[in-house]
């Protein structure tokens, strides 16, 4: 399997299957001097990690991650500094129940990657879903928690913004909101509505999709390139790399497409400070391709969790017609805990992009 790693000056290179012993990482590119402890990326990992409401898979990972290599205290017991060489993270699988997915061996499951990962390799690890399974994501997390400290003063949130049919009301947005909830909703409102419209859905054994919002505060502008790197090209790749998304927005997305020009550009005065202020964001802290200063948004779309229990008609690899339902454990709607997997997208890419910028135009 080729193509696993993303970024280019800050660049990850994620390994192993939900099933096996362990998975993990390498971080190729990391500057050096940046202090780095395991308790802080494990901030992150905490607020992916399964099993922590009984609306996201039951399944129990500690998500406990190691630093291997990459790291140095030069005095004895102060803080650890990234060294710039290689940074290798490993968290260990430790609740694997293979024989749950012992059904799924020969079948396909409707909506899930079992049918292509058979068609293109021939074999495949099911097994949890294998690398199918948005385990990987776990890496992804830890990866992007070190991202984050790569840029000066950045700060990357994100929150559920939409459950299945019910968005959340924007006008009782507020960020301290999404700590105090099972679903990182900014709408306290809304996430009391959500636990019970999950509870249903739940019960039914049954799921949902959902929209995630991701934003980036104090990106300096200049970053991204106008052709073939452009930032928000770059962000919505980002985020079509997790599983199950579906679709991307950058700013107004698909609704700047029923707005006038008039309403949709963002005027520009000069601040108190003097320096220039958009008075609206709808292009997302973008254009042509380059940050504006303003900051970054991106939403995006996941499908429903293909594993259900209600039966759906499917072949297995003996070409047989079958009728597949799914046991084991599986969140209801994985937009819940994708929220922290955007945020490290994003900080991925915001990253990356970072360091090309000062390889082509200085610090
Ligand atoms: C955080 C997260 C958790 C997920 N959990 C499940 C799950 O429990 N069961 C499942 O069938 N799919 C789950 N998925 C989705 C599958 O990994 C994904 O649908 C599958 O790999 C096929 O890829 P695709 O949907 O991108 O085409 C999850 C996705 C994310 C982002």
């Amino acid at each position: 399997m080729s193509h696993n790693s993303f970024g280019h000056l800050f660049r990850i290179t994620t390994w192993g299957e939900s099933h096996g012993p362990a998975i993990g990482c390498v971080i190729d590119g990391c500057p050096p001097r940046i202090p780095l402890s395991e308790a802080e990326i494990q901030v992150h990992m905490d607020r992916r990690r399964p099993g922590q409401s009984r609306y996201t898979t039951q399944r129990r990972e500690t998500d406990q991650v190691r630093i291997l290599s990459g790291v140095f205290a030069p005095d004895e017991g102060e803080q650890l500094l990234t060294t710039g060489t290689p940074i290798s993270l490993l968290i260990e699988n430790v609740d694997a129940r293979s024989k749950d997915y012992s059904e799924i061996s020969q079948a396909y499951r409707p909506g899930h990657a079992d049918f292509t990962y058979q068609a293109k390799y021939g074999i495949r690890d099911w097994r949890g879903s294998g690398r199918a399974s948005a385990r990987e994501t776990a890496s992804r997390v830890a990866a992007g928690a070190i991202a984050r400290k790569v840029v000066p003063g950045l700060i990357v949130r994100g929150a559920l913004v939409q459950v299945g049919p019910y968005p959340i009301d924007r006008t009782r947005w507020d960020w301290n909101e999404v700590d105090q909830n099972p679903f990182f909703c900014p709408d306290p409102e809304m996430a009391r509505q959500w636990a019970d419209y999950l509870d249903n859905v739940r019960k039914q054994g049954s799921s949902v999709g959902a929209v995630i919002e991701v934003i980036a505060y104090n990106v300096p502008p200049g970053l991204g390139a106008p052709v073939y790197g452009k930032l928000d090209q770059d962000i919505a790749g980002a985020m079509m790399s997790i599983n199950a998304v579906k679709g991307v927005e950058i700013g107004a997305g698909f609704g700047a497409a029923s707005l006038t020009g008039e309403e949709n550009a963002d005027e520009i005065r000069i601040g108190p400070e003097g320096v220039p202020e958009f008075q609206t964001n709808n292009a997302g802290g973008i254009l042509g391709g380059i940050s504006t200063g303003q900051p970054l948004i991106a939403r995006f779309a996941v499908k429903p969790t293909s594993s259900i229990l209600t039966p759906r008609r499917s072949i297995n690899q003996a070409g047989e017609e079958i009728d597949v339902s799914t046991k084991g454990r599986h969140d209801p709607c994985v937009g819940i805990r994708a929220v922290p997997v955007g945020e490290a997208m994003m900080a991925l890419v915001v990253a990356d992009h970072h360091l090309r910028h000062r390889a082509q135009i200085g610090g």
